[in-house]
């Protein structure tokens, strides 16, 4: 169940009418995490702890990862090959994570997993324009004009589209910070194609205002805190 009416659930899961459901809520038998109910529309979601009579009904935690994705590791809950991110989460619930916005194999850094697809849904949408950043360090030296083909966008013929304006900051010589607020297809390394400059390495550090924790080594992972999951 994503989301739906406290009422409906109660009817199905309960075998029993609607105007009966009515009654148990005027009897105060059912709670919803841990306040008595009595509103026939109220909605639910599937992370909703219910009770009717003190028994649990429905109970499934929401969980949200952070995890500092080494390379060689796969984005992806599956592989033949190599090993993947789910591979590196230690929660018995891990089969029902899903990654937020997958990295490339050889690249590192801050990746996201969640079973709440709600939460991973608005992070992903390209009008709730979340900025991923990226450290990035390339062959050979950047110049100026990287910074201006990077914000005015480039034009990927496979796809069809041109990417949306990204920042490009000069760190140093051969290092760049960069900000997409999209995901394409090996995008920064394309991007950086284009001026034939191939990307040695590519760290994300950062999700919307989600900093990689400095703590974890790379293959380790931490749940979010509340607030880190409200504030993203
Ligand atoms: N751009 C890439 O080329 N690879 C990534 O993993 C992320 C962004």
């Amino acid at each position: 169940m994503q989301r739906g009416r406290l009422d409906k659930f109660i009817s199905k899961r309960l075998n029993v009418s609607r105007r009966d459901v009515r009654l148990m809520l005027a009897q105060q038998r059912i709670v919803v995490d841990g306040a008595i109910a009595n509103d026939i529309g109220q909605q639910i979601d599937k992370f909703s702890l219910i009770t009717f009579d003190n028994k649990v009904l429905q109970e499934q935690q929401a969980n949200y990862i952070m995890l500092h994705k080494p390379v060689g590791v796969v984005s992806a809950t599956k592989d033949e090959k190599h090993k993947t991110v789910i591979d590196l989460i230690n929660l018995p619930e891990k089969g029902s994570l899903h990654i937020v916005g997958r990295l490339d194999l050889n690249t590192s850094g801050l990746v996201l997993l969640t079973n709440d697809s709600r939460w991973s849904e608005r992070l992903t949408l390209p009008e709730s324009k979340v900025e991923k950043i990226y450290q990035v360090t390339i062959e050979k030296p950047l110049t100026e004009h990287y910074i201006d083909a990077f914000s005015k966008g480039m034009y990927f013929a496979f796809e069809d589209i041109t990417t949306k304006p990204a920042k490009l900051e000069i760190l140093s010589e051969f290092v760049a910070r960069v900000s997409l607020i999209e995901g394409r297809y090996h995008q920064i390394k394309r991007m950086f194609g284009r001026f034939d400059n191939k990307v040695i390495k590519l760290h994300r550090q950062q999700i919307g205002n989600l900093l990689l924790d400095s703590c974890l080594q790379a293959g380790q992972s931490r749940p979010l805190t509340q607030e880190e999951m409200l504030k993203i």
